[in-house]
């Protein structure tokens, strides 16, 4: 992984977001190819998921004939909706830093004991996080506390249940003398402070509570808010699905991972709608078709996996959930990471913005209400239901949402794309070569030109295949240094193809062009470049 960050950093991926004043964690920034490249990743996944879906033929594994659209809705969006979502809620935590180990826990994760031990002769809260068998770990910890071996382990006197730290707090009074989950000396936890996931702000300049404002968690919510209006104002008729491409922000706890655990991010979503009898078939549809994606954009093999959600994994809304996973090469052996997300949300997401936040009673779904009966946090009251004028029937639509990160999907591309071989350099020694194995859809320089050297005519003609392919691909012009080298500054970068124009393409009009992966240079007709590098794109 450090050869690969380094890379990023070294040829212009990424790099650490403010580095100049000692970075900001948990934010990154694109450089002059890693923008490209996020761009072809979010522009194949644009392209195949909306603009090249044909609404008239029935997709492979697909139960119909759907359509597709999209909408770029505003970051700042009414902070009910995030009440109604259930993120207002959800993303509330409370944390507790310890100022010893550095270690930031969960409020209420944190479990403990009372306990007294004879010298020194104090009471002390000892905690842990859950494990299998808590109050062995919570004997270990006391006994290293108190200076105890295994066999002193009834000097040890407990007191009450194991209990929260919050209840612990409470039934002390606020003074409990806790020995934090691995410190050495008690009361080194902070007080719990509020940790909202969601990035807050104000809207206007005078800056009261009612004001407040969240930057978006998700993209999604602006699709459901924003069903009405695309019902009302195409012709789409359901089944079919609202795609948006945009930034997401979560003050992360632990950011980490380069960029895979962001605080802001780029999400790539679709919210599918469909009659609820079909639900289950379009659930199935979109899961295999995301996967599918992922393999034909290169992440093949075994680092790539399907994984379908067990039943306690899944949402209370949830009829389905699987993740698309990656094994990224930063984490331990036989781990894998979420790339995207494909749920069966029901119809959750349409009745929370009906009705107003709900939670699971039962089976059912439910509002949520206060105890004096008000609703907890009120819905729109719109009415967004479907009515399906050839079957005459109303309904509120289900929804199967692919949920994807841009940044995810980047960073899975650079990793697969991470190579190492030998070939033979310029002297034809063979060297170790590092290259980038980008599908070409991907690359962010699609091909670079060459004169083979800066006189005869060669650079003269060189410079006139670049401005014509320049129209079409982004492509790289280089004259500098031995051709080899220009080749494997290419090679790191991912370039698939280089065209050198020779002393031969002043006589006869021809180039050679070099696959990066294969090695091999052809001689083609310079004006069938074009036509033969579209093909060679795919
Ligand atoms: N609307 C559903 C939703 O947002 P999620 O699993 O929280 O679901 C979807 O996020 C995708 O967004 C994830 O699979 C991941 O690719 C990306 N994502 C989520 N949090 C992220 C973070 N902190 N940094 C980078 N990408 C993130």
């Amino acid at each position: 992984m450090e050869n690969i960050v380094a890379l990023c950093k070294r040829r212009g991926f990424l790099f650490q977001s403010s580095e100049i004043y000692g970075g900001l964690n948990g934010f990154w920034d694109y450089g002059p190819l890693g923008v490209l490249l996020k761009r072809n990743v979010k522009d194949a996944w644009w392209n195949d998921m909306i603009m090249s879906h044909n609404e008239l033929v029935i997709s492979g594994g697909a139960p119909g004939t759907y359509e597709m659209t999209g909408l770029d809705c505003t970051i700042i969006m009414h902070p009910q909706i995030w009440k109604c979502s259930g993120h207002y809620d959800l993303f509330h935590d409370f944390m507790v830093d310890c100022r010893e180990t550095k270690k930031r826990y969960r409020y209420d994760h944190i479990l403990g004991r009372f306990v007294l031990a004879a010298s020194p002769a104090t009471r002390v809260f000892v905690t842990t996080l859950e494990t299998e068998n808590t109050q062995a770990a919570l004997d270990e910890a006391a006994l290293k506390f108190f200076g105890l071996r295994k066999k002193d382990l009834d000097k040890l006197q407990w007191e009450g249940e194991i209990m929260s730290l919050p209840d612990a707090m409470r039934s002390a009074g606020g003074a409990a003398n806790v020995l934090g989950p691995d410190a050495k000396t008690p009361d080194t936890l902070t007080e719990p402070r509020e940790f909202n996931l969601m990035f807050k702000t104000t809207i206007g300049a005078l800056g009261t509570e009612e004001d407040t404002a969240f930057l978006r968690p998700e993209t999604a919510q602006g699709i459901f808010a924003n069903f009405k209006n695309v019902c009302d104002s195409t012709r789409l008729r359901v089944p079919f699905g609202i795609a948006q491409v945009g930034k997401s922000f979560r003050n992360e706890i632990t950011p980490r991972n380069f960029t895979f655990r962001s605080r802001e991010f780029e999400q790539m979503e679709i919210e599918f709608f469909c009659h609820p009898s079909q639900s289950a078939q379009w659930y199935a549809y979109w899961r295999d078709r995301r996967f599918a994606w992922y393999i034909e954009m290169g992440l093949a093999g075994e680092r790539l996996q399907l994984r379908e959600h067990g039943a306690t994994e899944l949402s209370h809304y949830s009829c389905g959930t699987a993740d698309i996973e990656y094994q990224f090469p930063f984490l331990p052996p036989g781990e894998f990471g979420e790339l995207e997300g494909i749920a069966h949300r029901g119809d959750f997401d349409l009745r929370s913005h009906m009705e107003g936040k709900l939670v699971k009673e039962g089976c059912e779904l439910v509002l949520e209400k206060l105890p004096n009966g008000q609703p907890k946090h009120r819905g729109s009251g719109k009415d967004l239901t479907y009515y399906d004028d050839l079957t005459k029937e109303r309904f509120t639509p289900h929804v199967i949402e692919p949920s994807a990160g841009a940044d995810r999907a980047t960073l899975a591309f650079l990793c697969e794309a991470y190579q190492v071989d030998t070939a033979p350099d310029e002297k034809g020694q063979p060297q170790e070569r590092v290259y980038l194995k980008f599908h070409p859809r991907l690359a962010p320089i699609k091909a670079a030109v060459f004169p083979l050297v800066k006189k005869d005519g060669m650079p003269e003609i060189a410079t006139e295949i670049y401005g014509e392919l320049k129209k079409q691909f982004s492509v790289f012009y280089d004259d500098k240094s031995a051709v080899g080298r220009r080749y494997r500054r290419q090679d790191e970068i991912g370039t698939p193809f280089c065209i050198t124009v020779d002393g031969q393409t002043v006589q006869d009009g021809t180039v050679t062009i070099r696959d990066r992966d294969t090695l091999k240079q052809e001689r083609i007709k310079r004006d069938d470049l074009v036509k033969e590098l579209s093909q060679r794109l795919g």
